[in-house]
Order: structure tokens, then C-alpha cells, then sequence
């Protein structure tokens, strides 16, 4: 007997970003650093930094209920919520719970997703298998970040890449044949963990006083060996995306890459042969927002009128892992 598959796309998407604005200027008071280094590094002028009471949750929450609103979905549809993050409001329960909880959602599942930077392709990909095989008829799928809170604010390499935000998307079952999901590829390197990590809090180094003086929660980085790879790994994972659906790079109508340095998407565009005007950049304004980061540009990119319908639309991102990933939708 052979699967039938639904066919699905996206239904709607949604963006929150906190009101506090970090500038570079600002940065530059803290850490030795300027405005002018940090964006001729990495394109970044600015980041949003969340207020005290303000947690992933809450801005997966808003973003998610942006999505439902574009999507014309009623709560009581979704039956899936899939949260991608690096840094949950705890480590349980998951984010998606309090997700669910704070929208008034009548989930049937609900759980987190933890892929670094990628997370959020990663979570798009396992809700469109779950709702692609019919058990599931609409998907809440966000990347939330509040990276202020685990980064070193006295390391001038890493603190001046990162933000906090939060950006959704709904996965539904498709009736418009000309459109939707054609999926994605995924992929690891558990040997780079050195590259890109958070040592600890986890069961290899728990929290203790000589931990928090050591200053083990923060993220650690090597930023050049990270710049390369990323190059990398986004080439490979865009190429055999689009050569999996017997498709060319000339035929992408808008790229969506993880904002994560200005650099490295023209490396990127320039290896791909794309021209630069088929990215949509919003990292001046975020900076990198982790899982965060690919959900927001999209929103911001489809809100703006930059994606059209009928276009081909490539996502592509690269994280701590290492891991990366690529899918690719003709825009419904
Ligand atoms: C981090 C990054 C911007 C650094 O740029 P770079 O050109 O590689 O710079 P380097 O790390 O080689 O550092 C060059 C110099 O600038 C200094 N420097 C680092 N951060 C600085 C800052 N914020 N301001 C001023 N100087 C800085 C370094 O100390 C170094 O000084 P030295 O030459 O005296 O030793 C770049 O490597 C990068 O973006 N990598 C990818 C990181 C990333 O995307 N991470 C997230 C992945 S999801």
C-alpha cells in the first residue's frame, strides 16, 4: 500500500520584536568596540534587547498569534505547536507549553525544538512531516529567542552579533496545486561543537558558583572558523535542496537566509550566483536572532510585498551544532 501525502504550505506568518532598541553607539560605551567595526564586520547597526518581564514565551506568543491572525485560522484549528529555541523560559516545561497555555490553544502536541540558529528550519521541516501525513490539519511553528540573557556581555567578538525576537509561521494543508511546500534538507556535524556552544547549564557542567564565575553560561565562539563553515555548509544545503526538486538557483525568486553576518550572505550569493537583490537582509535592524531569525525576515519579507506569489522562496540557515538546513516553497 503506498502513503498518501497531503500537500501543504504556509498559511500565514507573524514577527514580534521587543521595543528596546541596543544600538552599536550604546554598545561601544560597555565594550571596546564601534559602530563603524561592527558593521563593516557584519552589517549589523542595531539589535532589540527584551525588557525584564518580557520571556520567550511571550514573544513567541505574540508572534504566534500574528501568524493565526494572517493565516484566518481559528485557535481551536491548530493542533500542533512546534517552538524552536535556544533559549527556553526554562529548561521544562518547554516553551511550547507555556505557548499553548498563553494563547489558549487546544494543542494536541506540544514541544520544543533545539537546533541552534537552525532550529526553526529544523521545526519546520518535522511539522511539515507531521502534517503532511495527514494526522495533523494545522501547525503553529515559531522561532523565539531571548539571546540577551546568555550572552557575554563583557566579550566584544560575540555580544555585539546577537537579539532578542520571535517570528511564526502556520503550516496548513494546501488546495492550490500551483503552490506550497516542496520541502527541505537538513544536516549536522557533531564534531564542530567547539565552533559555537553554550558550556553550561547542561549535565556536563551544571550550574554552580564556580560555573557562573567562570562564565560558563555564556555563548562561546570562534567567529572565523564559524564564518567559513557557515559559508560552507549554506552553499552545500541550498544547492542540493534546489537539485533535489530539479531546480536552479536562477529560478529562486527570494532567498530568506539565517541574518547572521552581511558578509557571509554575499559570500553566499556570490558562490550560489545569485544576485544580492533576491536576499531579503534584515540583520541591520536584529542583528542575529538565532531560530528567531529566519521566521522575522520572512514575515517582514511576505508583510513588505517582497515575496510574490507564485515565487520561489529559499530559506537557509547555518548554527551552533553545527548544524544547517534549507527549504524551499513556491510562495502560495
Ligand atoms: C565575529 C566576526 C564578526 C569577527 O570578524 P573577523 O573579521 O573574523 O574578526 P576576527 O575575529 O579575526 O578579529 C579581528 C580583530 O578584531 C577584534 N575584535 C573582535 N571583536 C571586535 C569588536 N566587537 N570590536 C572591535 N574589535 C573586535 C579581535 O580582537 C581581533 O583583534 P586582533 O587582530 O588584535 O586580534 C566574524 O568572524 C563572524 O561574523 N563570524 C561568524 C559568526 C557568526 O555568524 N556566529 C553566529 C553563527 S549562527
Amino acid at each position: 500500500m503506498t502513503q498518501e501525502f497531503v500537500p501543504i504550505t504556509i498559511s500565514g506568518t507573524g514577527s514580534y520584536a521587543p521595543k528596546r532598541i541596543l544600538t552599536n553607539a550604546e554598545l561601544a560605551e560597555s565594550v571596546d568596540t564601534s559602530d563603524e567595526w561592527i558593521f563593516t564586520r557584519t552589517g549589523i547597526r542595531e539589535r532589540r534587547i527584551a525588557t525584564d518581564g518580557e520571556l520567550t514565551s511571550d514573544m513567541a506568543a505574540e508572534a504566534g498569534r500574528r501568524s493565526l491572525e494572517t493565516a484566518g485560522i481559528a485557535r481551536g484549528e491548530i493542533d500542533l505547536v512546534i517552538v524552536a529555541t535556544t533559549t527556553p523560559d526554562m529548561p521544562f516545561p518547554s516553551t511550547a507549553c507555556l505557548v499553548q497555555h498563553k494563547l489558549g490553544l487546544n494543542s494536541l502536541a506540544a514541544f520544543d525544538l533545539q537546533a541552534a540558529c537552525s532550529g526553526f528550519i529544523y521545526a519546520l521541516e518535522t511539522a511539515a512531516g507531521m502534517v503532511r501525513s495527514g494526522a495533523y490539519r494545522n501547525a503553529l511553528v515559531i522561532g523565539a529567542e531571548r539571546l540577551s540573557t546568555i550572552v557575554d556581555w563583557q566579550d566584544r567578538s560575540t555580544c555585539v552579533l546577537f537579539g532578542d525576537g520571535a517570528g511564526a509561521v502556520v503550516i496548513s494543508r494546501n488546495h492550490d496545486p500551483k503552490s506550497g511546500w516542496l520541502g527541505a534538507k537538513l544536516g549536522c556535524d557533531g564534531s564542530a561543537v567547539e565552533l559555537l556552544h553554550l558550556p553550561g547549564g547542561g549535565c556536563q557542567i551544571p550550574a554552580s558558583s564556580d560555573s557562573v564565575e567562570e562564565r560558563q553560561h555564556f555563548i562561546k565562539m570562534k567567529g572565523r572558523e564559524v564564518f567559513k563553515a557557515a559559508v560552507r555548509v549554506m552553499e552545500q544545503s541550498a544547492l542540493q535542496i534546489l537539485e533535489h526538486h530539479g531546480l536552479t538557483a536562477d529560478q529562486v525568486g527570494c532567498v530568506v537566509p539565517h541574518q547572521a553576518n552581511l558578509r557571509i550572505i554575499e559570500t553566499l550569493a556570490s558562490r550560489l550566483g545569485i544576485p544580492m537583490d533576491r536576499f531579503f537582509l534584515n540583520l541591520d535592524r536584529y542583528g542575529n536572532t538565532s531560530a528567531a531569525s529566519i521566521p522575522i525576515a520572512l514575515d517582514e519579507a511576505v508583510r513588505s510585498g517582497r515575496i510574490k506569489s507564485g515565487e520561489l522562496v529559499l530559506m537557509v540557515a547555518f548554527g551552533g551544532g553545527l548544524t544547517w538546513g534549507s527549504s524551499l516553497i513556491r510562495w502560495p
